[in-house]
């Protein structure tokens, strides 16, 4: 099964994706935890992905694409994968298609989490991530068990240096800009379905199992 999340930041995408991963034994594949962890680790992708995060915006397609798709080839991702902020733009999804079709193969659904803007800001303030195995958490909806200690890893929890408020709002009129088109897009290809994002966690994620199935 191959999915896709769209959905604005903070619309709760990861959130979502990682428990899909775990319900149909599939990679969570997210772009974004791709990128911290490379800017953890100092490499040279990830110092060139963070002057583009630091300020909202999005990091050129010639540096994602190839990402992507080699993190696609690999063995774990045969039975299928569910992405989580890929594709961002039309032509990151035009070179997954082609990379697909190249393997007989195509995207089975497109889940776009649909939660509007004013609800967006205040989510990201209460965020807190681990940079270490990329658990979310929030410090109202989905508090860890201990004050700022990752309940899976056990690594200090941050505030992401793209959660400040001025960014968000750049990182929005971005995706207005750029990745809601996508929409329409995987609406042309007959995959996508919207679920309502300013629901609880819990019943998003149904809305979302009704549509992938058992
Ligand atoms: P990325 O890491 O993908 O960030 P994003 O798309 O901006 O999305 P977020 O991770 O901020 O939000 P989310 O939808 O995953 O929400 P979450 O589940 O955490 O990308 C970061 C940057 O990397 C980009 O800006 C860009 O620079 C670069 N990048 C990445 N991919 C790229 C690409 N393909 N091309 C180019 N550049 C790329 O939830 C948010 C909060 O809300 C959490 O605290 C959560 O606990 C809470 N929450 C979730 N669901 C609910 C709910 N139902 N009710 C209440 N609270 C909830
Ligand atoms: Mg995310």
């Amino acid at each position: 099964m191959k999915i896709i999340m769209l959905g604005a930041p903070g619309a709760g995408k990861g959130t979502q994706a990682k428990r899909i991963a775990e319900k149909y034994g599939i990679p969570h594949i997210s772009t974004g935890d791709i990128f911290r962890a490379n800017i953890k680790e100092g490499t040279e992708l990830g110092l060139k992905a963070k002057e583009y995060m630091d300020q909202g915006l999005l990091v050129p397609d010639e540096v994602t694409i190839g990402m992507l798709l080699d993190r696609i080839h690999q063995a774990d991702c045969k039975n299928g994968y569910v992405l989580d902020g890929f594709p961002r733009t039309i032509p990151q999804a035009e070179s997954l298609n082609k990379a697909l079709a190249d393997m007989g193969e195509a995207i089975d659904f497109a889940i776009d989490v649909d939660v509007p803007d004013e609800n967006i800001v205040n989510r990201m303030g209460g965020r807190r991530a681990c940079l270490k195995c990329g658990a979310t958490y929030h410090v109202e909806y989905a508090a860890p068990k201990a004050d700022g200690v990752c309940d899976a890893c056990g690594s200090g929890l941050v505030l992401r240096d793209d959660d400040k408020p001025e960014t968000v709002q750049k990182r929005l009129t971005v995706y207005h800009d750029q990745t809601q088109p996508l929409i329409e897009y995987y609406k042309g290809q007959g995959v996508l379905h919207s679920v309502d994002g300013t629901q609880a966690m819990e019943a998003v994620f149904e809305s979302i199992t009704g549509i992938l199935g058992a």
